[in-house]
């Protein structure tokens, strides 16, 4: 299910070794590739592939796929400056370095994905998949029939050329809606909102894609993403 990776980094999760240290293995010429000395660390491999150190079968350490439900208040970078990490949450200390498929707000709450997985979270976020993403939002003012319009047709935010692409709006009361978007650009909703009168009070995101926030996970818990949503991400 994993995409390829690259040998040097395989290593480096699998020894627990630095980049360094893998340059020179491959340099002396200690690491083969299904039975043929590989020196190159930039080659991709694939999961069926087996890699060896000095002829001993190194074990592929597994991508990291996981689904957060991310409390408010932590931020989605590793910069703890002003609010606690979303990484700080994971307890598993010999995780590889993580990152997340889609970053929320600091005050967004729900659906988060982390991964390790660079090609993968690409395919999530990148813009020409379109996939879509929902946000159930609690708004300041009930929503209006022609502001509803509006975000369904695409509207110019502030000091942007290109309008939104449409949006789907399903109104679950006069406060609250669910809002779902194909993009992914800066503060999207709040600027959404905030370009029809509105103001969001609150924003939390249940969707992306064909997954669904898993609602046994407590906020600040997260799971492995299971092989029947990782197929489904991937076929959608
Ligand atoms: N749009 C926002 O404005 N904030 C988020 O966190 C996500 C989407």
């Amino acid at each position: 299910m994993a995409t390829p990776i690259r040998l040097d980094k395989m290593i480096a999760h699998s020894c627990n070794i630095p980049r360094s240290q893998v340059k020179q293995l491959l340099y002396s010429g200690r690491i083969q590739v299904n039975g043929k000395t590989e020196k190159q660390g930039k080659v991709h491999i694939f999961e069926e592939d087996v890699v060896q150190l000095d002829q001993q079968t190194l074990a592929r350490a597994q991508a990291v796929y996981l689904m957060l439900n991310k409390p408010v208040g932590y931020v989605c970078t590793h910069d703890e400056h002003t609010h606690p990490s979303v990484f700080s949450l994971l307890k598993d200390p010999s995780m590889p370095p993580l990152h997340v498929a889609g970053r929320l707000d600091a005050d967004t709450t729900g659906l988060l994905l982390v991964t390790d997985d660079g090609q993968w979270s690409h395919q999530i976020t990148s813009p020409n998949q379109h996939k879509w993403k929902t946000y159930r939002v609690t708004l300041a003012e009930p929503i209006t029939p022609s502001s509803i319009e509006e975000l369904k047709q695409g509207i110019f935010l502030n000091g942007e050329e290109k309008a939104t692409r449409p949006a789907q709006v399903t109104v679950l009361a006069p406060q609250l809606i669910d809002l779902s978007i194909q993009e992914g650009r800066y503060h999207q909703v709040k600027r959404m909102l905030a370009a029809v009168g509105n103001h969001v009070s609150q924003l939390h995101r249940w969707q992306i894609g064909p997954l669904t926030l898993d609602e046994t996970l407590k906020p600040g818990q997260y799971r492995q993403l299971t092989a029947d949503e990782m197929l489904a991400i991937r076929n959608a």
